[in-house]
């Protein structure tokens, strides 16, 4: 079996190719990242406008790389939520008219189940487990029961963790996105910075997350100008990392997950790697990462989570789906089957 996977929630173009026998048998991505840095974040209708361009010769790449023609594919999966309404429906109207063209099913995917099922395509991992998803525009943890069967524990109540790295970075001046420069930079020495707790003590927020008031002080430091940007970073990302561990494992004690599989753009973060790792194998919990490769958004994650679903159901669900800028994605499996033909 072999599903075609297709993804333009954000600001990349991206569509894989998943064989149930070979594994990926090819992911292309066209980032933008380039034409958005001089807006400091993703501008959503220039990002419409190049999925407009760049689908196409993806989509070509794609099954060249793979070394298939369109008829030989099973399946075309396709990221219809969250992300942004106006690329999104690029990707879908694609997907609705190559299904559509060559008599395929068309099978409906979360972009954040995506992050989490496709970071862990090569790998055996027991249910339940925690997942820990972290990215530009989500920080939530799920307990997944099994595929499809997700239980949502909490998530941020203002900004997202990735979002709170970007808006630092603006601050110190240090390019877009931000995530990965401030990775780069971090020093231990240089975390002088004791930043407050957000939500510390709130019981009923145990598993909720506030990132804008760590922001706020950030910025309070920065106009301060007693600190290096060194060690503005540092003492930010030590902070953020510190928030995001203890929040993922006493989750996962609570409701005995023996896995935390983090998922989305800032799983690729070094220091949350190490730390997570380390705090996890004390309480005999894995830590599972996926591949840097398949961190940031691409079409792989599409293309094996439609692969799931579509050997799961055997046909099309959700035909008539259109795009949902936010919606969780327990609720959205809700709305997926009751719009099942
Ligand atoms: O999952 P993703 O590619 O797109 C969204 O769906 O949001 O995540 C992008 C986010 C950005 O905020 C970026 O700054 C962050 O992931 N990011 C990182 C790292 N690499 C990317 N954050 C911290 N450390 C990194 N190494
Ligand atoms: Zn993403």
């Amino acid at each position: 079996m072999k599903i075609l996977g297709i993804e333009t929630s954000c600001d990349e173009t991206a569509v894989a190719v998943y064989d149930e026998e070979k594994g990926l048998i090819s992911n292309v991505v066209s980032s933008q990242v380039e034409i958005h840095k001089e807006w400091g974040g993703v501008f959503p209708e220039l990002a419409a406008r190049e999925h407009t361009k760049n689908i196409l010769p993806v989509l070509d790449k794609a099954l060249k790389d793979a070394n298939l023609k369109l008829s030989e594919i099973d399946a075309i999966a396709v990221t219809v939520a969250p992300g942004l309404i106006v690329s999104l429906v690029i990707g879908i109207a694609g997907a609705k008219a190559l299904a559509f063209a060559s008599d395929k099913p068309l099978v409906p995917v979360h972009h954040i189940e995506a992050h989490i099922f496709g970071g862990i395509m090569n790998e055996e991992v027991e249910y339940p487990f925690l997942a820990l998803v972290v990215s530009g525009g989500h920080t939530e943890l799920y307990l997944i029961e099994d595929f499809e069967k997700y239980k949502y524990l909490g998530g941020t109540l203002d900004d997202a963790v990735g979002e709170a790295y970007d808006k630092v970075a603006r601050m110190l001046d240090l390019g877009y996105p931000g995530g990965p420069v401030i990775d780069k930079m971090y020093n231990e020495e240089f975390a002088i910075i004791d930043f407050p707790t957000p939500l510390k003590g709130k019981k009923e927020h145990r598993f909720n997350f506030s990132f804008s008031g760590l922001k706020a002080e950030v910025l309070r430091k920065v106009n301060l100008n007693q600190f290096s940007k060194e060690e503005i970073a540092s003492s930010f990302q030590k902070k953020a990392v510190e928030i995001l561990v203890k929040k993922s494992i006493d989750a996962s004690l609570e409701y005995n997950a023996k896995s935390i599989v983090v998922a989305g753009g800032v799983s690729a973060n070094k220091l949350l790697r190490e730390k997570l790792t380390k705090e996890a194998k004390k309480q005999g919990i894995k830590a599972i990462f996926p591949p840097f490769f398949l961190c940031t958004d691409n079409a792989g994650m599409v293309a094996y989570t439609g692969y799931k679903r579509f050997k799961q159901t055997g046909k099309t669900i959700g035909y008539d789906f259109k795009p949902l800028a936010r919606i969780r994605m327990d609720k959205f499996i809700d709305l997926l089957y009751k719009q099942a033909p």
